[in-house]
């Protein structure tokens, strides 16, 4: 007879969010520790790779103990590990795959490891129990601008992706131009509110006709060049205005080719995953587009958009029912395709 519950002990370590949780069938969450390194980080104005490790390193063994505690289970409860193989920072996925496989040994439990990009877009499998592929998803993070054709669990078809620039790294370069600090994303979408999207024209980058593919590398530029041309002119810079005209911009390149992606699939399901999701414009603008054609739109909490090991645990269930199984020789991948 099949187990009923299916315990996932997952850990997450691929940048700079050392993470475990407890999942139970893929969809629910007995726990989901986040241990984040952003305070560190944030002297040095973005991640610095070392200084990530080293962190994991102090912190993994805490991380999953407390994943453990809060779940008031042992490891005598757990199915199996999933762990996050890459892509990433290769130093910092060492560490969570490292731990993984010392519990794995030592323990006797079977090993998985899951790509990043499937955790991300998984974790709506614990905000929408009701879930289930085939759709489009979009992930944007500070990694990561892929929009993807999910028809199974399992099965993913990337249909456009960033040329150079993730969507996240422009916020984050973006912000700092402006001096806002690290990670731009959130401080972006706060002040951007109180600015006007219309005051500055920045270019939509489309690329060739019909292609999914973006590119955000030019704007952090072109911010640069409108603020020392405004110095130069000796006018004062309004930060909400340029913080509110760069996202407009990228939003709506980014809205439109979602948009289409999802009404020349076959489905009406829209899903959309990583850091970036939560933000609370393009969350404005994809609600609105998707009403007018009749598509769903499924996000997850903030808390679940950004890095987290439950959504590894919801990833590696599906992969783990599916009799996907790694060994010992498990190894990080800075670059991993979908
Ligand atoms: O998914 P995530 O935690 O890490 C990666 O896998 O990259 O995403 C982090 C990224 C950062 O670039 C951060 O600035 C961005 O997500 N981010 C946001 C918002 N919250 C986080 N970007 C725009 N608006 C937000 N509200
Ligand atoms: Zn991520």
């Amino acid at each position: 007879m099949e187990k009923e519950k299916i315990i996932t002990l997952a850990i997450e370590s691929s940048c700079d969010e050392t993470a475990a949780a407890i999942v139970v069938n893929g969809r629910s969450l007995l726990s989901n520790i986040i241990s984040s390194q952003i305070e560190t980080h944030k002297l040095y104005g973005g991640v610095v790779p070392e200084i990530a490790s080293r962190q994991h390193l102090i912190n993994i063994n805490d991380v999953v103990t407390m994943a453990l505690e809060e779940a008031s289970m042992s490891f005598d409860d757990i199915d199996f590990i999933s762990v996050t193989k890459g892509p990433g920072l290769v130093g910092a996925l060492l560490i969570g795959i490292a731990t993984a496989k010392a519990y794995s040994l030592a323990f006797n439990k079977p090993l998985l490891g899951v790509h990043h990009i499937q955790g991300h877009i998984s974790a709506n499998y614990i905000s929408s129990p009701e879930l289930k592929p085939p759709f489009i998803s979009l992930v944007i993070s500070g990694g990561h601008t892929n929009i993807v054709d999910v028809t199974d669990y399992d099965k993913y078809e990337v249909l456009g992706q960033t040329r150079d620039d993730a969507i996240g790294e422009a916020y984050d370069k973006v912000a700092r131009v402006l001096g806002l600090g690290y990670p731009g994303g959130p401080l972006i979408d706060k002040i951007a509110k109180e600015g006007n999207p219309e005051a500055i024209h920045f270019k939509r980058v489309m690329l060739e006709k019909d292609s999914l593919d973006f590119s955000f590398s030019g704007i952090k530029t072109a911010v640069l060049n409108y603020i020392n041309s405004e110095k130069q002119a000796g006018r004062d810079i309004q930060i909400p205005d340029v913080a509110a005209s760069f996202q407009q911009a990228v939003l709506d390149v980014l809205v439109n080719k979602t948009i289409s992606a999802v009404k020349d699939s076959k489905y009406d399901k829209l899903v959309l995953a990583g850091g970036v999701a939560s933000n609370s414009k393009l969350r404005d603008m994809l609600e609105k587009e998707a009403n007018n054609n009749n598509i769903q739109v499924f996000c997850p909490p903030p808390i679940l958009c950004t890095d987290n090991a439950a959504m590894i645990g919801a990833a590696g269930y599906y992969n783990y029912m599916k009799g996907y199984r790694d060994d010992l020789s498990l190894d990080a991948h800075a670059h991993l395709p979908l």
